[in-house]
């Protein structure tokens, strides 16, 4: 059900940029005043979120520990896995942005008859996840020559490793349809399991039928009805330079446009911001140090405490009478 919703809000989205783009005096809404609320959606979002996170305190070291934690110095301990310097936490969290490394990790639990339960690996989900994010950040970089003039080289040098194969005029880019590839598995993942659909929200549903969208609709401009590249790069141009042009540039380029921009506004308040959270998160960007030093709660306050010698000055005659131990006679 939420993901007919999820889907059913895509779909009104595509109608409506669709109808947006035959209507003359809506281009300035879809061309001009859509962008830019995005954008200011976006960075606003984005800084709010950031900054809330940032000003949150956190007293206490609190990483994920997986491995040995630094301790006597002939006890080996884990450095990516329970990281104690800064350099080794750097290490973790490039290995885990990079390559998804908790991830590798993830288990899958089954139940077998007579009810033993078995952890198998779950390498499909890590490497659908590094396709689908790799094959993003390639088109959002291929993208760039949209928005610059003259197209930096490496722009160019990674289009072309990405048409390599030179399949069709003009060539496909292996990482349209990696993208695509990659959504459809992590979306059938969902829809398959019904332990999965039973935990997955429209919140969930809704970015994958979201960027398969753009992404299909990405790949039907390149390689069926075809879009005058000079309108979209003005077009894009403009909204960079804040002198925006309504050139319109066709209904699959407005949809495909709208739901970027969509997708640009929903970011910072949907489960996407795990971008930025990642490195947010004191799970992840501490040291743990807390062998090491003492961290004490900054709010911690003062208590009147009796400490152990004052306690057997009170009571040594009468633990003594019971025969228990005491530490001065
Ligand atoms: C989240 C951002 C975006 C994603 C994921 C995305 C995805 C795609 C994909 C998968 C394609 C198929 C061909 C290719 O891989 O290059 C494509 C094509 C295209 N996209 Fe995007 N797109 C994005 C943003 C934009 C923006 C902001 C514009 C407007 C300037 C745009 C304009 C186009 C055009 C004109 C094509 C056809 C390219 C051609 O004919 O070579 N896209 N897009």
């Amino acid at each position: 059900m939420t993901a007919i919703l999820a889907l059913g809000a895509i779909l009104i989205l595509i109608l409506l940029a669709g109808f947006g783009s035959q209507v003359a005096g809506l281009q300035v809404v879809f061309g001009v005043a859509v962008p830019y609320a995005a954008i200011a959606l976006f960075l606003g979002g984005l800084v709010f979120k950031v900054m809330s996170w940032a000003r949150t305190p956190v007293p206490f070291r609190i990483p994920t520990t997986c491995g040995q934690q630094k301790t006597l110095d002939w006890i080996p301990s884990a450095r990516f896995d329970n990281p104690h310097t800064t350099l080794g936490v750097i290490g973790r969290m490039a290995l885990e942005v990079l390559f998804f490394r908790s991830l590798f990790r993830n288990t899958k639990v089954d139940i077998r008859p007579g009810g033993r339960i078995i952890h198998t690996p779950a390498k499909w989900l890590w490497a659908a996840a590094l396709a689908f994010h790799y094959s993003f950040l390639v088109i959002f970089i291929r993208h760039l020559r949209f928005f610059t003039e003259p197209v930096p080289g490496f722009v160019k040098a990674i289009q072309s490793v990405d048409s390599f194969f030179e399949i069709g005029v003009p060539s496909i880019f292996l990482t349209s349809f990696l993208l695509l590839g990659a959504l459809g598995f992590l979306l059938l993942r969902r829809l398959v399991s019904p332990q999965l659909r039973y935990i997955s929200l429209a919140n969930d549903y809704f970015p994958l039928f979201l960027l398969i969208a753009i992404g299909t609709t990405g790949v039907l401009m390149r390689h069926f009805q075809k879009t005058d590249i000079e309108t979209i790069k003005a077009v894009a141009m403009g909204i960079l330079s804040f002198s925006p042009v309504t050139a319109g540039g066709g209904a699959l380029f407005t949809i495909h446009f709208f739901l970027v921009c969509v997708l640009f506004a929903v970011f910072p308040y949907s489960k996407l911001m795990h971008m930025a959270g990642v490195f947010m998160s004191p799970t992840r960007n501490m040291a743990n140090t807390n062998r090491a030093k003492r961290h004490i709660n900054p709010w911690n306050h003062p208590v009147a405490f009796r400490t152990y010698e004052e306690y057997e000055d009170d009571f040594r005659d009468k633990m003594k009478a019971a025969g228990i131990p005491v530490e001065k006679e």
